[in-house]
């Protein structure tokens, strides 16, 4: 969640838009046959993920030194290759590669902007699995999204915390970096004794030894690169099971920790209230990093365990903790859909309120509602954002409840309720399109609602009927 948004905007326009074409290279499109692609195949992001394979599982071993800011890394990535590959891309922006193994034996390796190309020596066969092992090193920089707005490995004043929505993935680890392709994930994280290292999903162990203590994660439910993080900072460590037999770790930074207090003990019964709403929470593991990173501006859902820049406040813990069912287990294919995470997490924040003694979700609706056409929040429909330098802005997040409101108000409380159930069960672990939403509120309420969901998703300008 934004706190910036209006601060945001200004640095947008000073954004160059990037030159997709030259990107693209040889590696592009054009090349396709035995070559995997050098981009998913976003619009908005063409570069992020790679065609060709999928990977299933990543092996990330990082050591970082908190005082130089020097990362040394590890990714061994097992995969499935989709198609003959001759050849493949990783996203991986910044840093120096130091050796690429396919399988036991040494690959060629050239790198072109954010695409690490790799010769594997033989061609790998369409459903060949194999294994990519990929040694690096130097100082991570974060990544500049369209919207100014910084994402990836970034430096704090001890550690870093690590958040890359929605491109940041490749700034640290050699990465399929698109939230098509998702998969489970270890991470062993040595850092300087003191400091802590969080990763998502289970601790699996922590040992430490001549200065330094390496923590081992385990995330076993699929997840998309963005989600991943490795937050470092001297952190106050709390951990328990709740009831449902969810693991929390929660990690704070003191300077944090006053304010933060109040707001992480609600997450139980946070997570109890959406596991109602929305279906068994999707994770074993849950939890918060909160650290103190001045100027980032926003938090991110990490699966299992959000990380904040600051002490959220408990609207910004429901809305991350939303996300744990809408955009972490559900994922999007297409940065286009943003609205399915944003408008959602949003929207669960004004039910929260309703159910808890605040205003109703009708009233924060009619409040949007009553902004002049020439409003920003109408800048644009949330269906159809037009470019990444939108995905993150009031009209993906606002407008984008208010259009789950109206569903809500068309097909009723209970089959709203239903709707979100049966998304979230329907997709669990896996991916959602908006057209596969709108089919399946159509077919659980049995009504038509191309009109309704065509108005507040894809109408420019401020909708006429409310
Ligand atoms: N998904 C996050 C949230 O709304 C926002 C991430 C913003 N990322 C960025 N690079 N500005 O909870
Ligand atoms: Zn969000």
């Amino acid at each position: 969640r934004r706190r910036t948004a209006v601060l945001r905007r200004e640095a947008v326009l000073a954004t160059v838009p990037v030159a997709v074409a030259a990107l693209l290279g040889a590696a592009g499109p054009a090349a396709a046959g035995t070559t995997g692609a050098a981009g998913a195949g976003d619009p908005y992001f063409p570069l992020s993920g790679n065609g060709g394979y999928h990977v299933s599982h990543y092996d990330l071993t990082l050591r970082y030194d908190t005082a130089s800011r020097h990362l040394d890394g590890k990714a061994v990535l097992s995969a499935r290759a989709t198609q003959r590959l001759t050849r493949f891309d990783l996203d991986l922006k910044g840093l120096k590669v130091t050796g690429v193994t396919v399988g036991r034996t040494a690959a060629g390796y050239r790198r072109h902007g954010q695409e690490l190309v790799v010769t594997p020596r033989h061609a790998l066969r369409k459903d060949q699995e194999f294994r990519v092992t990929v040694t690096y090193h130097g100082t991570p920089k974060p990544v500049t999204d369209p919207d100014g707005s910084a994402d990836g490995w970034i430096p704090t004043d001890d550690g870093a915390f690590v958040a890359g929505e929605p491109q940041g993935a490749m700034t640290w680890f050699p990465a399929n970096g698109h939230p098509k392709d998702k998969s489970s994930y270890d991470f062993t994280i040595t850092v300087p004794e003191g400091r802590t290292a969080v990763a998502n999903g289970i601790l699996r162990g922590q040992h430490t030894a001549h200065g330094r203590t390496t923590f081992r994660w385990h995330e076993a439910a699929p997840m998309a690169a963005y989600l991943a993080t490795a937050t470092v900072g001297t952190f106050k460590v709390e951990r328990y099971t709740t009831p449902d037999g969810i693991q929390v770790y929660n990690a704070v930074d003191p300077r944090e920790a006053h304010a933060s207090a109040p707001v992480l003990k609600q997450l139980p019964s946070v997570l109890a209230w959406e596991s109602k709403l929305f279906g068994p929470y999707p994770f074993r593991a849950a939890g918060a990093i909160v650290d103190h990173a001045p100027g980032v501006g926003y938090a991110l859902e990490t699966q299992t365990r959000p990380v904040y820049d600051s002490a959220p406040d408990l609207s910004t813990l429901v809305h991350e903790s939303a996300h744990q069912w809408f955009g972490d287990s559900v994922s999007l294919t297409s940065w286009k859909d943003i609205w399915l995470n944003e408008g959602f997490a949003t929207y669960a924040e004004w039910l929260y309120s309703e159910q808890h003694g605040g205003d109703s979700a009708q009233k924060t609706f009619d409040a949007l509602y009553a902004r002049p056409a020439g409003d920003h929040l109408w800048a644009f429909p949330p269906g159809d954002p037009g470019s990444g330098k939108n995905i993150f802005d009031t009209p993906v997040y606002a407008r984008g409840a208010m259009a789950l409101h109206e569903l809500r108000k068309a097909v009723g409380d209970t089959d709203f309720l239903r709707i979100l159930h049966a998304w979230a069960a329907e997709h669990r672990a896996g991916h959602g399109t908006t057209a596969q939403f709108v089919r399946l509120a159509e077919r659980e309420s049995g009504k038509d609602l191309d009109g309704l969901f065509h108005t507040w998703l894809y109408v420019k300008g401020k909708p006429k009927s409310a």
